[in-house]
C-alpha cells in the first residue's frame, strides 16, 4: 500500500482525549493505532522502509511509550535496542539527563556501556510535543559517543514547536502525522 494511504489509515486510528492528564491538555492516545494490527505493523513498517539501510546501530527508546515501537523496529533493521528511562528503573549504573516537559519536569537515565563510541543512532518515541523529552535524549547519546541520525515518532505536535526545538539541539525529526 502506499505511504500516504498508510498514513491516512494511522492517522484515523489515533484518538485525541481532552484534559488528560490534567485541565487544557488534548492527550494523544496511540493505544487506539495498536488495537488494529494492520494499522500497528504499517505503522513499523513505515520507520523500518525508512531506516533500513541507513547503518544504524541503536534503536534508542523513550519511555513508556517509545518501548512500543522501538524494538520491533529495532528487530527488523538489524540494531540493539536499548532503553532510555525515568530515573531508579534501570539496575546498573547510568548517566542521567533532567528536562522539562508540557505538564512538568522529568529525567532519563541509559545504562553506561549500553550505546558505544561510533554508535550510529536512531530515538524513537510515540510522540512530539516541546521536544524536551528527545533533547535529553540526544544529550544521553551523545555523551555516550554516539552519532544521532534522526528522531522518529508517530505523531508531531507542530504548535508546540517541537521541530525547531529538535532542530537548535541538532536532531533532524521525522513524524508520520501531525495532530
Ligand atoms: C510524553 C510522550 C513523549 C513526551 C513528549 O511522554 O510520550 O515521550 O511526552 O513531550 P515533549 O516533546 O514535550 O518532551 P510522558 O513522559 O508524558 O509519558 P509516558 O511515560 O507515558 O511516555
Ligand atoms: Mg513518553
Amino acid at each position: 500500500m502506499a505511504s500516504a494511504d498508510r498514513i491516512s489509515a494511522i492517522k484515523s486510528s489515533l484518538r485525541v482525549i481532552p484534559n488528560f492528564p490534567k485541565p487544557g491538555i488534548m492527550f494523544q492516545d496511540i493505544t487506539t493505532l495498536l488495537l488494529d494490527p494492520k494499522v500497528f505493523k504499517d505503522t513499523v513498517d513505515l520507520f523500518v522502509e525508512r531506516y533500513k539501510n541507513e547503518n544504524i546501530s541503536v534503536v534508542a527508546g523513550i519511555e513508556a511509550r517509545g518501548f512500543l515501537f522501538g524494538p520491533s523496529i529495532a528487530l527488523a533493521i538489524g540494531a540493539k535496542f536499548v532503553p532510555l528511562r525515568k530515573p531508579k528503573k534501570l539496575p546498573g549504573e547510568v548517566i542521567s539527563e533532567k528536562y522539562i516537559l508540557e505538564y512538568g519536569s522529568d529525567c532519563l537515565e541509559m545504562h553506561l556501556g549500553a550505546v558505544k563510541s561510533g554508535d550510529r543512532a536512531l530515538i524513537v518515541d510515540d510522540l512530539i510535543a516541546t521536544g524536551g523529552t528527545v533533547c535529553a535524549a540526544m544529550n544521553l547519546l551523545e555523551r555516550a559517543g554516539a552519532e544521532v541520525v534522526e528522531c522518529a515518532c508517530v505523531i508531531e505536535v507542530p504548535k508546540l514547536k517541537g521541530r525547531e526545538r529538535l532542530k537548535s539541539c541538532g536532531v533532524p525529526l521525522y513524524a508520520l502525522v501531525e495532530s
